[in-house]
């Protein structure tokens, strides 16, 4: 087992699973948005089993970045002269012993798996043996196992080769700028932290609206379902970025280390800290919590089995047994085939214990909304007067709106990260385990999904069964995001 030096830069970028859809996909425009804003300048190695040259990867990652709509020439032909691409397989000695060779003087490499999970065990055993995970880090991409036991045992396989503060495991929302400006948001301002609690919070909702289905890949979205796909992973890792305490800084600080480099790192180890302590404050759920639907028509998609009783659609309610959030409900949804594609977060506040105005009456309480995609919105949800002679109110929404412009994407922001050491926007091992015990008890076998909680079929473009209601407690609703400006 390997630890990485975490105050140094890696030297060489490798990754795996080259001429696969994921490379295609993000890694290539990653790697040119890299090149293009000055932050990567080092040897670019791909590896995969095809028999291909150098050339064949360089029009491969042509392809991907025309197809992004983002190719920049002068950019591109840095990329392209940093190239390189090995053909060998995952399993064969021979393969890492090439490895070496093109690494050159190269001595903290990053390694990217951008290949199948049954593949993670391979790699970084072949890594390890041909001392190619010596000072390097190693980046892997979710699925991180599908249940608890097998999240375990797939963590102690990757440090049987490496150290956990050398692994990078990739949650794309973690990079999302939105995502990022939760926790500044939260911490950053002086009037939310005194209400961010059960005093003073009614609920918690977050629902992923998705309106297309899944996108030809039947086969893939089979092994998993919505609560495997986003919930036990970019849900929870949201919420928990809601939820967590205040990170002591302080505390995690390493005299031996000053700087801003050493606040960075002592934030971000504190930060990961907080939201595992939330992450196992989780209660796990209960069948009951949760409602299941698959949308009408998924049943004919290619690679989706006859009868599949796989969740397109997963609606659940969970709480947080800690101080202070105990007795909060908090609700996720999440879908395949629904009216619009947005993610919204939506923290509704308690009206005023001793009302002198109309605040019970109709209409919004106070809230704060989210907007995490595909626009940035943050909407605090006020009550004002009406003009006129009675003390009557009405619902003001005040919004800000972000259209995104051309900040980087979560694969630039994270891959960037990465080849810099800096862990925070990566998942622990720690991590990944609790939020997997927070929803184990709802997963069921591939095999036999009737176990757990019942699939109600629903109509695509609708909001799930409506079974997904009777999981709200007391008068809560569901808020529907809509794909306007404003809140609805
Ligand atoms: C992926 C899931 O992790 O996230 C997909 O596998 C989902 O099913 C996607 O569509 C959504 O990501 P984003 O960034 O478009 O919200």
């Amino acid at each position: 087992m390997t630890r990485s030096d975490s105050d140094s830069h890696s030297d060489a970028f490798v990754f795996f699973g080259a001429t696969g859809d994921l490379a295609y996909k993000q890694i290539f425009p990653a790697l040119q948005a890299m090149i293009k804003h000055g932050h990567l300048d080092l040897p670019i190695i791909g590896v995969a089993k095809s028999d291909w040259t150098d050339d064949q990867l360089r029009e491969r990652a042509r392809d991907s970045i025309e197809k992004s709509g983002c190719f920049d020439a002068d950019a591109f032909a840095k990329l392209s002269a940093r190239l390189q691409y090995i053909s060998g397989d995952y399993k064969d000695d021979g393969t890492y012993a090439q490895l070496r060779t093109a690494l050159g003087a190269a001595k903290r490499p990053l390694y990217y798996l951008a290949v199948p999970p049954s593949m993670f065990g391979p790699v970084t055993q072949g890594l390890a043996k041909s001392g190619g995970a010596e000072n390097a880090r190693v980046i892997i991409e979710k699925p991180f196992g599908r249940d608890l036991a097998s999240a375990q045992a797939l963590n102690q396989t990757l440090h049987a080769s490496f150290a956990e503060d050398a692994i990078f495991r990739i949650d794309h929302y973690l990079g999302k700028e939105a995502v990022e400006n939760l926790l500044y948001f939260r911490f950053a301002n002086t009037f939310v932290e005194p209400i961010w609690h059960r005093d003073y919070v009614a609920s918690i909702q977050i629902t992923m609206a998705e309106h297309f289905g899944v996108q030809g890949r039947g086969a893939f979205y089979e092994e998993v379902g919505a609560i495997r796909d986003v919930i036990q992973n970019h849900m929870l890792q949201v919420l928990a970025l809601l939820t967590m305490e205040i990170p002591d800084i302080a505390a995690k600080s390493d005299n031996q280390r000053t700087g801003p480099e050493a606040v960075h790192g002592a934030t971000q180890d504190a930060i990961r800290d907080e939201k595992l302590r939330v992450l196992s404050a989780m209660r796990p759920l209960d069948p009951s919590d949760v409602v299941r639907g698959q949308f009408r028509g998924y049943g004919d998609e290619p690679g989706v089995a006859a009868g599949s009783r796989v969740e397109t659609f997963a609606a659940l309610r969970l709480y947080i047994d800690n101080a202070r959030w105990a007795g909060v409900p908090i609700y996720i949804r999440a879908g395949k085939e629904l009216p619009v594609t947005c993610t919204e977060v939506m923290i509704e506040l308690k009206p005023p214990r001793n009302p002198v105005f109309d605040t019970e009456a109709s209409g919004h309480p106070n809230y704060f909304l989210f907007r995490l995609g595909p626009d940035q919105l943050i909407a605090l949800g006020t009550r004002t007067k009406i003009p006129g002679e009675a003390m009557i109110g009405g619902a003001t929404a005040l919004v800000a709106h972000r259209h995104p412009g051309d900040e980087m994407t979560p694969y630039e922001r994270l891959l960037g990260d990465a080849l810099q050491g800096s862990a925070g926007l990566f998942t622990r091992g720690d991590m990944v385990e609790a939020a997997w015990r927070v929803v184990d008890p709802v997963l069921a076998p591939a095999s036999d999904q009737s176990e757990v909680a019942p699939i109600a079929v629903y109509e695509p473009n609708t909001w799930g069964p409506p079974a997904a209601e009777k999981i709200m407690a007391g008068d809560d609703q569901w808020h529907n995001p809509t794909s306007e400006e404003a809140p609805s």
